[in-house]
């Protein structure tokens, strides 16, 4: 880590952050660590935070948290934190699996966004990628009816596995289905980043996929 980051970490991290490993047995009590009951929005791999800080700071109302299991990103996070003095953001440092495999109860999820997560272009690595049924599946049950699943890449045939895995899942339901391919538009909110900006100048698509959790 850089000499701020590692700063940022020792000022703020027991304050704002938890390892996963070490959380206690069963649901993370949220309402208590944020101070106050509001809507949770969770952000899986939020990287070196730029999106994350971001979209956090335009959603007062809205607890956000962001769990990666990146150490410096993390720290960078909490840097970005302090300079936008966000009150409604927590980090999680782990694996988002055991996460929502043991500390997030069915339904409690307003919203969980995975922007940019890792392509694993390799054919013999796709097994490696993180939106695969089983955790869309995971995924899907911890969403409150009516609750959103956001994914982008910048990779085409992740993207074709992105929707072939949400479209099966029965839990879930394209709000897009009626625009060309069932990609959704890119919403203007979410904030332009270096993977996005790379793909454009490389002439790659980018891809927004959302669904939403249906009662069942
Ligand atoms: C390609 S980066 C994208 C970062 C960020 N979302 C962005 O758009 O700039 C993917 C991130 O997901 C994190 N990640 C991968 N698997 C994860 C998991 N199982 N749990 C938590 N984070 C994970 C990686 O550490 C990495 O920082």
């Amino acid at each position: 880590m850089t000499v701020g980051q590692t700063r940022a970490w020792e000022r703020r991290w027991d304050e704002l952050g938890k390892q996963v490993p070490q959380l206690p047995p069963g649901p993370l009590d949220l309402d208590s660590w944020f101070g106050r009951r509001a809507p949770i929005l969770l952000e899986i791999g939020s990287g070196m935070g730029e999106t994350t800080s971001q979209l956090a700071k335009v959603a007062p109302e809205l607890n956000y948290l962001a769990v990666e299991v990146y150490q410096p990103g993390l720290a960078q996070l909490l840097l970005r934190a302090e300079a936008l003095e966000l009150t409604n953001l927590r980090l999680l440092r782990g694996d988002a699996v055991v996460l929502f495999t043991e500390h997030l109860p069915a339904g409690s999820l307003a919203g969980v966004r995975i922007f940019f997560p890792d392509p694993w272009p390799k054919k013999k690595h796709h097994k490696r990628r993180l939106v695969q049924p089983e955790f869309v599946a995971l995924v899907a049950s911890r969403l409150a009816p009516g609750a959103t699943l956001h994914l982008a890449t910048d990779w085409a045939n992740y993207a074709e596995q992105m929707l072939a895995v949400l479209s099966a899942e029965p839990l879930l339901r394209n709000r897009h289905a009626d625009e060309p391919g069932g990609w959704a538009p890119r919403p203007e909110w979410r904030p332009v980043t270096k993977f996005e900006s790379r793909a454009r100048a490389e002439g790659r698509i980018n891809r927004d996929l959302i669904f939403e959790r249906v009662n069942g």
